[in-house]
This record gives C-alpha cells, structure tokens and sequence, in this order.
C-alpha cells in the first residue's frame, strides 16, 4: 500500500505563534491515523491545511503523488468533519446528507443512490424527513459522518468528532467509527486529545506537542515503548522514578533511584541522552504484589497508603522508602492480594519490564 498523504516539513504561524513547526509524516491508503495531542498543540491547523482550508508557510503537502500548492478544498479529494459539526439547521438529515452531492451537481437518480447507501451503512435509514434539531447527539454526529462521506472523498479529516458527546455514547461511537471505516475503506485522518479515542480506533498514532510530532507508531507500540516522558505521560498512567546514576555493565543496566533504591533493567539508553536527567518509567499494571518474585526481576517493600477498587481492577499507592510513591494495578480476580494489615507489602517487576526516559 502506497502513501496517500505525505506531509513534508510543513511549518505555519499565526504571528509569532508557532502553530506548527516543520512537521512530516505520511499516510498510508485505508489507513486510520491519529494525531493525538494536547489543546493548543496544532491538530486544527495541520488539518486545515490538508483540507486547503488554510496555507503552510513552508513545505509541502502531496495528496495521492499531487503537490497540493494552491489547490482549493472542493478540487481536492478529503472532506472534513468539524468539530462542532456544522449541520444546516433549517435542512433536514437527507438535504443535509446530500448537499456535497446538489453542489457538485450530481444527478437525481445518481444521489437516491448514493444516499440510500450512506443512510443504510451509517443505520439512519428512516431519519431522512427529520429535521437535524430532533436527533439524538449520536444521530447527529451520524449525518454529519454522512455529509462528508457521500461526496466519497479519498481522505475523510475528522476535527475532535466526538467531543461533545457524553462518555457513554463517545465510546459507542469509537467502536462505530472503526467498524465504518474497516467498512468503507477510507483513509481516516483522525484529530484527537484523548488518548482513549487514539489508541482503540488507530492503526497508527502521532503524538503531539507544542507543534511538533514527538512520537510516531502503533497504539501498542507507543503504549509499551513510549520514547520520552511526554508520550509517557500524556498516555496512559506511568510510575516515574527520579534516578541519580544509570550504568551499563553489558548485559544488564544497573541503576540507582534519588531515594537510594537499586535495581536493574534490561532496557538501553540512547547515548544522545546520557547527559540529561533519567527517570525509570513504569506502567502500573506490569509491577506484582507479592514474595515470589521470579528470576530476573526486582524486589523492594512498601506501605499502601491508598486502595481504590475499580471493578475490573484494583489500584494501589504505595510508599516505598527506596523508591518513592508508586502506582500498582493489579486485576481482580477475587482473591485478596497480600496485604497484612499494617499494609506492608512486597512488591516486585521483572527486567524486561519499564525504561528508562530523559527530561
Ligand atoms: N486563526 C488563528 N489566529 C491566531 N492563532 C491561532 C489561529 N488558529 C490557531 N492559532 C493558535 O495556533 C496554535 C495551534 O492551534 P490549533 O491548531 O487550533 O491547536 P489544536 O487543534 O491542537 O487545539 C494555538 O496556540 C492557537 O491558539
Ligand atoms: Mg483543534
């Protein structure tokens, strides 16, 4: 499969606000794309640009091997879904589905079919006659979808789609969006600040701050080998151990905390870093409770100072003189977890398991 989207050293202020500083990254036919960052970080503005809502200062844009420079939205082959959805309030769901299909002139027969279709794929068959102010959130967010799909544009750009939406339909429509998409085929260009929506709609996640792509993989990969503490942070939940020295004695790293604790990692450090400050970075989920700590793997004490029970899962705060305050999670699954009851625990994570990341 060959790049429909390839985004070359694309820079664009707003005065002398960076909005997006040379930034380059391709998309692959039939791809679902994230980018996923912060507000303020230029999600929006790359958009725009491939959309030809706006123009880059610097660099290029080639949508399907064409140099984009200088050609407008309607003569391009993406169609965008706005954040707020911009749906023509006084049209109902069908003149609203098909008023891409009217401006481009398309005949009668050709749009009952292509609408029939869209309405049929996107379960709004029947909704047609209603006005777009008597649907549900959902729905709206539905005929929206519609409107940008009928024209059947080669690159669908989606701005925050489901932000207004309430938790529990936000996440129904996750999994709709990706069905749609295996569905259709389309290559999605999804912009997103929730790291959720990211990692269980995207075949491919770049992660962004302050104008610039930092990180760029799959959701597993970037969740498992974040390469900087902002991508570890801003995804998921992450223990972070200030270090005061990191060596390596070939096999091993052997590494000593701010708080005296030492252990080892099986992880490598860049030598680009080893001159800024290390933390060790380690998800919740992969350090165990308990004394029967398996070869290969460190061992340290603590007191639990918290415990939340979430269902599925339990979560802990422990204080480990060694270490310092840590995250654990661990699954429920019905048996206590060894804690007596002055809340001493012993707790341990394997080698292969945790990074160590640099400020
Ligand atoms: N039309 C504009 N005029 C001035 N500044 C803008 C404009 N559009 C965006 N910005 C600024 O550019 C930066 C990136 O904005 P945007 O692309 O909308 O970010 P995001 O979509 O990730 O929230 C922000 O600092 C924002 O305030
Ligand atoms: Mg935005």
């Amino acid at each position: 499969m060959g790049n429909i989207v390839e985004v070359i050293n694309v820079s664009k202020n707003y005065g002398d606000i960076k909005a997006v500083e040379n930034i380059s990254f391709n998309v692959k036919e039939g791809e679902f794309y994230s980018l996923l960052g912060p507000s303020g970080c230029g999600k929006t503005t790359i958009l725009r640009i491939l959309g030809g809502f706006i123009e880059q200062d610097s660099g290029k844009v080639i949508i399907d091997g064409k140099d984009m420079k200088g050609i407008s939205p309607n003569r391009r082959n993406t169609s965008m879904v706005f954040q707020d959805l911009a749906l023509f309030p006084h049209m109902n769901v069908r003149e609203n589905i098909i008023y891409g299909l009217r401006k481009r002139k398309t005949r009668p027969a050709a749009i009952d079919k292509k609408f029939k279709r869209i309405v049929d794929t996107l379960g709004l068959s029947g909704f047609g006659k209603r006005p777009v102010s008597a649907l549900s959130g959902g729905q709206r967010q539905r005929v929206a979808l519609a409107r940008s799909l009928i024209i059947e544009p080669e690159i669908l750009l989606l701005d925050e789609p489901l932000a207004s939406l309430d938790k529990k339909l936000r996440i129904a429509m996750q999994d709709e969006l990706k069905k749609i998409q295996r569905k259709i085929g389309t290559t999605f260009l999804y912009v997103t600040h929730d790291q959720g929506e990211a990692l269980t709609m995207s075949d491919t996640i770049a992660v962004m701050n302050e104008g610039k792509i930092i990180q760029t993989g799959s959701p597993d990969y970037i969740y498992d080998y974040p390469d900087n503490i902002f991508t570890a942070d801003f995804i998921g939940a992450g223990n972070f151990i200030p270090l005061s020295s990191v060596n390596n004695n070939g096999q091993f790293l052997s590494i000593r905390a701010e708080k005296g604790g030492e252990f080892r990692s099986a992880s490598r450090i860049p030598h680009s870093k080893s001159l800024s400050v290390p933390v060790f970075f380690i998800r919740p989920e992969k350090i165990k409770i308990g004394s029967n700590n398996p070869e290969n793997s460190n061992i340290f004490t603590g007191t639990v100072i918290a415990s939340v029970f979430e269902g599925p899962d339990i979560r802990f705060e422990v204080d480990s003189l060694e270490l310092g305050i840590l995250r654990i999670e661990i699954k429920n699954d019905g048996t206590p977890p060894g804690i007596n009851k002055s809340g001493k625990i012993t707790f341990y994570w394997s080698y292969k398991d945790g990074m160590v990341l640099f400020r």
